[in-house]
């Protein structure tokens, strides 16, 4: 990953990028090409998410490829592939949730991507990720947006470590979720040279700035890092609390809601 031409080419995108305040309220990018992408394609993305996945991925070295993990529909990987047509781009999504999205996800790829650009797996991440179809090349741009439980986070950052080129970035959504942004601070605490370089949240999900949160970092080797045992300490605790705990607690009260929908529309 060219680091500086990545740099260079945000700030030509959002001339507020060194402020992330300014940033964070950003409602879109100088160039406003891929706007349409959205129009056409039904998202959880916005215009800033696209150009900032594109400007990544036209930053690439050779050797290196584009890795997404939650495509849905798509729109993310047009966003990063538009004019960037010699990009190898790799991707999954198990379509675990939201019904519909597979053929949808065909649709989109065989209109709006150069043939053979994006090589898809229909499969769970974790699978994916250790069967990395991209080998020998190395990862120089990463998109996590899969499952957002604290393990599937924490995962999704951990697994793809040792696949990152020297250099790499790693883009992961929804960090408004304090689930996601406790997850990638653990990863983060492992390993030397990985560090935070955006951090912007939305007052909600949804937001026409940035979605539901993103935060970008920055992955440089160190001599150690093949070393590290995932899951590191602190791992299990977390898990307990945000997804056993919270997360539980968050589907029963969902289930009791539509338990009781379910009872006002049978008996009204
Ligand atoms: C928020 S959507 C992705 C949105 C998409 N990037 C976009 O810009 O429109 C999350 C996706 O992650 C997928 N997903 C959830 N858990 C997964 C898992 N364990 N493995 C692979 N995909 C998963 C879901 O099926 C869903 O399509």
């Amino acid at each position: 990953m060219n680091f500086d031409a990545f740099i260079a080419r945000c700030r030509a995108q959002w001339p507020e990028f060194a402020d992330s305040r300014r940033l964070a309220r950003s409602t879109h990018p100088t160039d406003r090409s891929l706007a349409h992408i959205l129009a056409e394609i039904p998202g959880m993305a916005t215009e800033n998410k696209l150009r900032l996945l594109n400007c990544a991925v036209a930053a690439l070295d050779p050797g290196e490829v584009y890795v997404e993990v939650g495509c849905y529909k798509g729109a993310s990987i047009v966003g990063a592939a538009t004019s960037n047509p010699s990009a190898r781009i790799f991707a999954c999504d198990n379509f675990s949730q939201f019904d519909g999205a597979a053929d949808a996800l065909r649709r989109t790829l065989d209109a709006h991507t150069a043939p053979g650009q994006v090589i898809f797996h229909d499969m769970d991440f974790r699978d994916f990720l250790a069967a990395a179809p991209w080998t020998p090349a190395r990862i120089g741009a990463y998109f996590y947006d899969g499952g957002h439980s604290f393990a599937d986070q924490y995962d999704g950052l951990a697994l793809a470590i040792p696949h990152l080129a020297d250099g790499a970035v790693v883009i992961i959504d929804d960090t408004n979720k304090r689930a996601a942004r406790s997850a990638n601070r653990l990863v983060a605490r492992a390993l030397p040279d990985f560090k935070l370089i955006l951090n912007l949240r939305t007052p909600r999900n949804h937001s026409p700035t940035w979605w539901n949160g993103i935060q970008l970092y920055r992955y440089q080797r160190s001599p150690n890092d093949a070393a590290i045992k995932f899951p590191t300490p602190g791992f299990a605790i977390r898990k307990l609390i945000y997804d056993d705990i919270f997360l539980e607690m968050k589907h029963r009260r969902r289930a009791r809601r539509q338990t009781k929908k379910d009872r006002r529309s049978t008996n009204p």
